[in-house]
């Protein structure tokens, strides 16, 4: 991969009005948008706006073409021979909510999922236990050693309709072995869904392979525009599911009194779609494929382990999740020893101008249940370079010096007090946020600092 190449597509990283470009580990939130993608919405919107599967005019004819043609590019990515199990929706989310409201459910039905699933993962079940009498079980993940199969197969014992697991986990960007996990699944007659935003954009996935029933992506973490995402099922297994929303396009046919469905995936996307977001969507792949998923992972891999490494013998960082950058190369999170995650995230995009996630990540269960704070969480993609991670370092490294580790001492010291040393970290503190952020406290959000719940709705 040429990385100076890659950097270039990406308008957003250019360094402007001479301050240097961001350094911006924040893709496991949602990833940046390269030109090509760009240049895909906007051709879409300058040469053929029109919508698809409804006029016949040289517009609706070629937008029609594409939208389909991303379809089978979808299938193609995630490993589907049939396209028909592609379902575009808004995002991962939304996905994840078709299956759960739109399976038959039973009272007594079981839904598997772990102690660490994304509130998206998370929220639909408890609805359905609450609404629908579905019983949840809950695997606790270990912290540092290998998934327990044995502890899942307790819990598949019983009804179990559904397994809904995370392949890479937001938190620590851990891998779960879904093959495995859908094979026990299905010798117990469960189905299977996968939530796949954090695995899909960085290693390939075979799906038809792997056997898994349903595949939730969100485009917007892998180069695709925001409000994309992609439901990628078993054609089979999605004939189960009843839409989530009727209307225009959902339809074969209607009178006053009755309606005939379309078939799947079309019954599911109701109402005019987000063209320009698919077509984007599909360059994003295109993009990826082009460079290749081993390259981005190989990538990751070694950025993660530079980080790791230089910071490996400081007591006061802890990582969360396999102490192996090559167990979660997407991901490096972190808790600082008497610093609060936000602080730290502040300091780090004020002080060296590197843009980090804090809070609880969607995850709150597991910081609840932990009665913890928060991480700090900075996420590697394509675009990342060495010196990305060598900021990240720098940055952490000077706010642990400024910080010292006394239970009762506040943090926001380190960010008024003195200026960052590093060059760069000087240029950006010249600007008015930087005058701010020497003068006085650095904003607070609602809940952030120590002694705050820190939770935030993050
Ligand atoms: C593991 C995981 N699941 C689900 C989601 C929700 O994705 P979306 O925003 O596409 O709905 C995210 C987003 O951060 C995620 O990381």
């Amino acid at each position: 991969m040429n990385l100076r190449r890659v950097r270039a597509d990406f308008p957003v990283l250019s360094a402007a009005d001479g301050h240097p470009g961001p350094v911006y580990l924040d893709s496991a939130c949602m990833s940046l948008v390269p030109r090509p993608v760009l240049r895909a919405m906007e051709e879409y919107y300058t040469e053929y706006p029109g919508c698809a599967g409804r006029s016949l005019h040289r517009f609706a004819e070629r937008v029609s073409a594409g939208y389909e043609g991303a379809r089978e590019r979808f299938a193609k990515f995630l490993g589907r021979k049939d396209p028909a199990g592609v379902v575009f929706l808004r995002n991962a989310t939304e996905a994840i909510n078709l299956v759960g409201q739109g399976l038959p459910w039973r009272r007594g039905d079981r839904v598997v999922i772990s102690d660490r699933e994304h509130n998206s993962n998370l929220v639909v079940w408890q609805r359905l236990a609450v609404e629908r009498g579905v019983r949840i079980e809950v695997v606790p993940l270990p912290d540092h050693d290998p998934f327990d199969e044995e502890e899942l197969e307790d819990h598949l014992r019983g009804r179990v309709r559904l397994v809904s697991l995370f392949h890479t986990s937001n938190l620590d960007g851990s891998t779960l072995p879904v093959r495995a996990i859908t094979e026990r699944a299905h010798d117990h007659g469960a189905l299977v869904m996968i939530d796949g935003c954090q695995a899909a954009p960085h290693r390939a996935v075979d799906l038809d392979r792997l056997g898994i029933d349903f595949y939730a992506v969100s485009g917007h973490k892998m180069l695709g525009p925001t409000g994309t995402g992609v439901l990628a099922a078993d054609p089979s297994a999605l004939g189960q599911i009843r839409p989530l929303l009727l209307g225009g396009e959902t339809v074969e046919s209607t009178t006053l009194g009755t309606h005939v469905l379309r078939p799947p995936p079309y019954r599911f996307e109701a109402g005019l779609q987000n063209y320009a977001g698919v077509l984007g969507a599909r360059a994003a792949l295109d993009y990826l494929s082009a460079i290749g998923l081993e390259a981005v992972e190989a990538q990751q891999r070694s950025l993660n382990s530079i980080v790791t490494r230089a910071l490996e013998s400081e007591p006061r960082v802890h990582v969360l999740g396999p102490p192996a950058p090559e167990d979660r190369p997407s991901i490096f999170a972190f808790a600082l020893d008497g610093i609060d995650p936000h602080d730290a995230a502040l300091f780090l995009d004020e002080g060296h101008g590197v843009l980090v996630r804090s809070g609880l990540h969607c995850v709150h269960s597991f910081y609840a249940a932990r009665g913890l704070p928060g991480n700090v969480r900075a996420s590697f993609y394509l675009y990342n370079d060495r010196a990305d991670a060598e900021a990240l370092v720098a940055g952490i490294e000077e706010l642990l010096e400024r910080v010292p580790d006394r239970p009762s001492s506040g943090t926001s010291g380190a960010m008024t007090g003195g200026r960052p040393r590093s060059a760069r970290a000087r240029r950006r503190v010249a600007g008015s946020r930087g005058a701010a952020f020497r003068s006085a406290p650095p904003p607070r959000r609602a809940g952030s600092g120590r002694g705050g719940s820190a939770a935030g709705s993050d």
